[in-house]
């Protein structure tokens, strides 16, 4: 019997022998036993060796690699998603993200862009999804078997991911120049974006622009994560959402499919703290994370609302879906709501200052030696919940407020509900031994007209969850 090693293969076979163990999570050794042992139970097993396609071909993977992911014609198989690669360092991670996809036994279709090419190969996206590649917007043979319409349209939703500044950019301009555009422009499917870039350019006005034509035009977001990127030295907000998020993001939005019940209503909610500025370098702020505000966001947009997420300063990203807009200030928080009236509904979840400084420094305020410093002349801020629900013309149908009390809650809670005019309110107790001010928990009671009903100790999701069906039922009735 002949005896052969690895290192004596040529190059080309070696690399789509590394790439198949690696699909496998074998060695190459233990692969080349699997092939032979294939081989010798019969020839339908064994896939003939052919020569690697060029860069710009459309790749059949199992023309390349002998086939190392089943076809996705197998019975579970049978959504699929189109899988946008755009060319950026996070494209590497979209290769993780198609096994992820194939984990949750959905067929996955990619196409990559020219520069998604200079980080991967369509070779590899071919050898993981068990698909044919695609890259040519004028490719005969593309065209005539499964033009860009087909490819829009044969999917059950489509992912960008990465989402390069480039390529929102061209989305939200309605470009169609190459085939990742052209097909994006003719999808008439849901489409998920995951934006990757240097987090200089994902704050500018131009990208931040574009980010919010995108989400007023329907597509979903997710990520950008804050964190260290690729660049030496760089970071902030702009990796790219892991793989098992987007995984995760994309069943949520295959399996919300048939089920959105705020499908066409308007929702405002408010989150987080507000910065009331003492002097160009001093803030008076609060304890507040912003995180029920924000989960409120996405579990309403996962409804189906179109919402739109007034945010003070945070650490927790940006929801999917939502149009978020970032403010410092209580004033600010102001403005911002009212340019976003009409609502059908609005959720006033942020803990908003009550008092800002009357005349902060315009320069840094100096310690004086021996000198007390000068007291802090405060005014109120306006109430922007209270504001809200006796607004004339465009009260929102539904007003929710929040109480944070630290004391006699539930009191406290009816007598807002009094004062402000909204129709509920979430009432909380944030004493700091109750942990729930900053942490993932909560423990609320909804304080309506009708009564008070508290609920069971949950995560700030689950509770998110429970008041966005509260606010279904309460808009459809
Ligand atoms: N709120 C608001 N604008 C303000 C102050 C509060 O919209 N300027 C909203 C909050 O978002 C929350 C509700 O009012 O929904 C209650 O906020 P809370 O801080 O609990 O109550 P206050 O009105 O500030 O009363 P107090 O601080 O005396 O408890």
């Amino acid at each position: 019997m002949a005896s052969i090693t690895i290192r004596q293969l040529d190059e080309s076979l070696k690399q789509q022998l590394r790439l198949r163990a690696a699909t496998h999570g074998r060695s190459m050794e233990d692969e080349v036993r699997t092939i032979l042992r294939a081989a010798a139970a019969g020839p339908a097993e064994a896939a003939p060796a052919r020569p690697s396609p060029r860069r710009s071909e459309p790749v059949a993977a199992d023309a390349a690699v002998p086939s190392p992911i089943p076809r996705p014609a197998a019975p579970t198989a049978t959504r699929r998603i189109l899988l946008i690669i755009g060319g950026g360092i996070a494209a590497y991670k979209s290769l993780d993200l198609i096994r992820r996809l194939r984990e949750r036994h959905l067929a996955v279709r990619c196409i990559l862009t020219a520069a998604a090419q200079e980080f991967i190969t369509p070779l590899a996206a071919g050898a993981l999804s068990g698909e044919r590649v695609f890259t040519d917007l004028f490719d005969t043979t593309s065209e005539l078997d499964i033009g860009h319409i087909r490819l829009a349209r044969d999917t059950d939703a489509i992912v960008v991911a990465p989402a390069t500044a480039d390529l929102m950019a061209k989305m939200a301009g309605g470009h169609a120049n190459d085939l990742a555009s052209a097909v994006l422009l003719a999808a008439n499917r849901p489409i998920l974006i995951a934006p990757a870039m240097n987090p200089a350019m994902w704050a500018r006005r131009a990208t931040q622009r574009n980010l919010a034509r995108l989400i007023d035009d329907g597509i979903l977001t997710i990520g950008p994560n804050a964190g260290e990127m690729a660049e030496h030295g760089e970071a902030g907000i702009g990796r790219m959402a892991e793989p098992l998020e987007i995984a995760a993001a994309v069943e949520a939005l295959l399996g919300d499919a048939g089920e959105r019940p705020l499908a066409g209503k308007r929702i405002i909610v408010t989150s987080g703290p507000t910065h009331e500025p003492i002097d160009p370098v001093r803030y008076i702020a609060n304890r507040s994370s912003g995180r029920q505000g924000h989960a409120i966001a996405a579990a309403a947009a996962a409804a189906g609302a179109q919402v739109i997420l007034v945010s003070g300063p945070v650490n927790v990203p940006n929801p999917p879906g939502v149009r978020t807009v970032k403010v410092e200030t209580a004033r600010e928080m102001f403005d911002a709501v009212e340019v976003a009236l009409p609502a059908d509904c609005a959720v006033f979840a942020a803990a908003v200052a009550d008092w800002r400084v009357a005349a902060p420094g315009r320069e840094k305020i100096k310690k004086q030696k021996g000198k007390a410093p000068r007291p802090l002349a405060l005014i109120e801020n306006r109430d922007i919940l209270s504001t809200i629900a006796h607004h004339k013309a465009q009260r929102p149908h539904l007003v929710i407020g929040f109480a944070a009390e630290t004391e006699n809650v539930i009191p406290n809670a009816k007598a807002k509900l009094a004062r402000k005019g909204s129709d509920w309110i979430v009432a909380n107790d944030v004493s700091p031994e109750t942990g729930i001010m900053g942490g993932e928990m909560n423990s609320v009671h909804l304080v309506t007209a009708d009564g008070v009903e508290s609920w069971p100790p949950q995560s700030k999701d689950e509770v998110a969850r429970a008041l966005v069906s509260r606010i279904a039922t309460a808009l459809g009735d």
